[in-house]
């Protein structure tokens, strides 16, 4: 059968960073409660003029380095992004005119911080329908510009960066011994809406709007649907918790990640977690951690790889892939 392999990944990080010292001094919070709360000692923000398509061009080319491969070779672009350069066209098609491609698709998913795994599954689905041979897939945020820079319960947990994974059809057995992507799992709820949405957009107010959630509720809701993800794509796989090298989820909160690696009995030595340095990067937080996990050389060829993420919608999801 036809298996999506992941043939490069890379990643990109602003340069400037925003520590919690720096960002109490803008609103009333402290380093010791955000370390607290959320685990998180600093994130990247972008500088004026720096778009959503320079991150991910940047992550794009990374990737494509990774691969060996030329941006010509590239049938599908997939941007998963909650903050687009503009509110048309797609920033996927930016990234394409910017890497120099002449042909080929390309188009955004939006599923907010779950946008990485709902592009996965879209990657994979076209790959595996044979519509495309090789595809490209960004997450790409700069979610710095969707805060209201007054709200202390909001603005000191999100980061701007960008992530990609080549994706490549390659022949596989049709079992989980196979490279690549085993399974994605989607799902979401738009009833949960209010706990977590931007008060703009052109079809309501004509304005881009800010982000406003219900911390709590987003965080009760968390633990209990990305394990219910994580079940239902091991369970479809025929896999256990035991059998899983790396767990690279969503970086939101330190707590959260405990909290569902307790749940599920993972070894906490067993979860990339780089929320401390990163922030939560919406669609981009997933392919960040694991490029880090990769740098350091934990990720090897070979292991297995356990993605989740949670966003906003709400939208939720799990990937299993075998590196
Ligand atoms: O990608 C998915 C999207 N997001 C998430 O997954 C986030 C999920 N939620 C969370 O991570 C947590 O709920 C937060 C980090 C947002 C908040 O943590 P919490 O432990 O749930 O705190 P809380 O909202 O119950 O607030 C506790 C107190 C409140 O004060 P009072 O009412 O007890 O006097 C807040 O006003 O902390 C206050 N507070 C802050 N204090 C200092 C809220 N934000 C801050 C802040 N600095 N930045």
């Amino acid at each position: 059968m036809i298996r999506s392999l992941v043939i490069g990944s890379g990643a990109y990080l602003p340069e400037t960073v925003l520590t919690n010292t720096e960002l109490s001094r803008r609103v009333d919070t402290s380093d010791e409660w955000i370390r607290e709360r959320t685990g998180i000692r600093e994130r990247r923000v972008v500088r004026d003029g720096e778009m959503t398509s320079h991150l991910a061009v940047q992550a794009a080319r990374a990737a494509l380095a990774d691969a060996a491969l030329d941006a010509g070779e590239i049938d599908l672009v997939v941007v998963a992004t909650t903050t687009p350069d503009e509110t048309f066209p797609a920033t996927a098609t930016t990234v394409q005119a910017r890497l120099g491609m002449s042909r080929g698709a390309a188009f955004d998913v939006q599923a907010v911080c779950s946008g990485f795994i709902y592009g996965l599954a879209v990657a994979d689905n076209f790959i595996k329908a044979g519509q495309a041979r090789t595809v490209l897939l960004i997450g790409a945020e700069t979610m710095s510009r969707l805060m209201d820079w007054t709200d202390r319960t909001t603005c000191v947990l999100f980061g701007d960066g960008a992530g990609a994974f080549v994706l490549q059809a390659g022949e596989g057995h049709g079992t989980n011994a196979d490279r690549g992507v085993l399974n994605t799992k989607l799902f979401s709820d738009g009833r949960l809406h209010d706990l977590l949405y931007v008060d703009g957009g052109p079809s309501s107010t004509r304005t881009t709007g800010y982000l406003r959630m219900q911390g709590k509720e987003v965080f009760r809701h968390a633990v209990t649907n990305i394990a219910a993800a994580i079940e239902a794509s091991l369970a479809e796989a025929g896999l256990t918790i035991a059998d899983i090298d790396w767990f690279i989820p969503h970086q939101a909160n330190q707590r959260i990640l405990d909290g569902t690696a307790r749940r599920l009995g993972i070894p906490p030595e067993r979860v990339v977690s780089t929320v401390a340095v990163h922030g939560n990067t919406s669609s981009a937080s997933v392919p960040l951690a694991l490029a880090t996990a990769l740098a350091d050389g934990r990720v090897k060829p070979g292991d297995l790889v356990l993605l989740e993420a949670m966003g906003g919608g709400f939208t939720w999801g799990a990937a299993l892939l075998r590196w």
